[in-house]
């Protein structure tokens, strides 16, 4: 439905000039509503006192006359009587009505016959209401009494009573719509503030926060929302710049070796041998920094939830035996061997062959790298997952370590003085098992070397 041009304008009016018109709106509304009805209920009122009045001085008249002569209404003390005969003829009339006719001659006749009732009628003597009512003359003649009662106290009352409510009304309409305003601005500044700040909170002041006015109410909830929302995009940059300038910082020392050998070859008299080995060296180095873009851009992929996976049932036992034996060499190497522990028979996992394979591999280069004595594989099943465990017998993980042992780069001051990588490898475990809805844990184990296990979903 399309919006007529005034309600767009409204719209786009600020909140408060809004909520001001909308207040004063309503105020109108039950102002007006109530003025009237008072209106309404106060004439009611005073007509009530009048009829019952001119109501009382019928029924004296009517006393009077038909005890005794027509005249008798003169002394009455009613200020407006009249009697009227049957034919409409004027017969006796007090003193201050004289000179005029209180009911014409056609409702005179009528009155003779039955109640009648004038509400208004203006006379000499001012705006008057009549009652008239037949009545028996003592000769047995039919008459009417008609009384008039004055209506300007009435008139002066209901105008003394508008003139009040034209005044009161619209003053306290404009008091009211002062106060919605204030009120809405008051309600309304906290908010004002916590923009102000915003607009300065840049990129570069993430730091800084909102300020809360009241911690209790709506926009206090707002603010503090706000403030987490905040401090968590700030938690993320923080976390964005030192990955790059640690990304940096790895690339960094590659790029030197590679550099100083590509020079020192291109240096005049170099013979094949020596020529040749500072290529196999260079050509090592660009080899690690090749793993490190591809394992960057894997945990890049696994952040924004796009890392390609295509899961499929694994059975443990065959996926550790693999494991084991493409680690052999590596192990045989440095006189250490690697066995398979407690593995139930023929539990499976629902996971991606290839990059489960390649996290085992970490787990293993760790346990070989850092570790010493046996390496031992096994796994044990727990709620749902299945936990795939790589032990050694080293001096486990450095206490300040254990608990980031899974963040990106970092690494314990020995494997950075001692072995090649870059502190990618947990993080990479951690990114496979996770997106394939699994978790990962490491601890020192009581006697001595390090457990590291991931788990997945299990199958079945
Ligand atoms: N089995 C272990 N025993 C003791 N320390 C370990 C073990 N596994 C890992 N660590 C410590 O945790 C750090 C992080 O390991 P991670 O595999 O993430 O990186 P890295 O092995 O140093 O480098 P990369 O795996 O990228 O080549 C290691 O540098 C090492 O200090
Ligand atoms: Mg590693």
């Amino acid at each position: 439905m399309a919006r007529s041009r005034w309600s767009l304008r409204f719209a786009r009016l600020p909140i408060r000039a809004r909520l001001t018109i909308a207040f004063a709106g309503v105020m109108l509304a039950v102002l007006g509503a109530a003025g009237v009805f008072l209106y309404v209920q106060f004439r009611s009122d005073l007509d009530a006192q009048v009829d019952a009045s001119l109501r009382v001085e019928v029924d004296n008249l009517k006393a009077l006359v038909e005890a005794g002569p027509p005249g008798a209404v003169a002394s009455s003390g009613a200020p407006f009587a009249h009697v009227y005969g049957e034919n409409g003829q004027l017969v006796a009339s007090t003193r201050r009505a004289e000179g005029s006719r209180l009911l014409s001659v056609r409702e005179a006749r009528r009155a003779v016959r039955q109640p009648e009732r004038v509400a208004r009628r203006t006379l000499p003597f001012g705006d008057v209401r009549i009652r008239a009512f037949p009545a028996t003359a003592p000769g047995g003649r039919r008459i009417a009494v008609a009384v008039a009662g004055t209506l300007a106290l009435r008139d002066h009352e209901l105008a003394r009573l508008r003139t009040l409510l034209l005044i009161a009304g619209p003053l306290a309409l404009l008091l009211a719509s002062i106060a919605g305003y204030e009120l809405a601005r008051a309600a309304l500044l906290p908010v004002e503030r916590m923009r102000a700040q915003a607009e300065r909170i840049t990129d570069r002041r993430l730091s800084e926060r909102l300020p809360v006015p009241d911690p209790l109410d709506e926009i206090g909830a707002l603010g503090r929302t706000l403030n987490v929302m905040l401090a968590r995009v700030e938690a993320v940059l923080e976390r964005e710049r030192r990955l790059v300038s640690d990304a940096s910082h790895e690339l960094r020392t590659p790029l030197t070796t590679l550099r100083a050998e590509v020079d020192l070859a291109l240096r005049g008299d170099r013979d094949p041998v020596e020529l040749r080995a500072a290529l196999e060296s260079a050509a090592e180095e660009a080899l690690r920094m090749t793993r490190l873009a591809d394992d960057l851009l894997v945990l890049a992929r696994a952040d924004e939830g796009r890392l390609p996976l295509r899961p499929a049932p694994l059975v443990v036992r065959d996926m550790l035996e693999a494991a084991a034996t493409r680690a052999r060499a590596a192990a045989a190497m440095r006189e250490r061997s690697i066995v398979i522990g407690g593995v139930a028979l023929g539990m499976a996992v629902h996971a991606d062959p290839d990059r489960t394979a390649q996290a085992l591999d970490n787990l293993i280069a760790n346990a070989l790298s850092y570790g010493e004595g046996t390496v031992t594989l096994s796994s044990r099943a727990e709620d749902g997952l299945v936990e795939l465990h790589v032990t050694d017998e080293g001096r486990g993980f450095p206490d300040h370590l254990l608990q980031r042992a899974f963040e990106r780069f970092g690494r314990g001051a020995e494997a950075r003085a001692g072995e090649p990588g870059s502190g990618l490898g947990l993080a990479l475990v951690e990114a496979v098992a996770t997106a394939q809805g699994g978790q990962v844990g490491a601890r020192n184990l009581p006697e001595a070397g390090a457990d590291v296990w991931m788990a997945l979903p299990r199958v079945g």
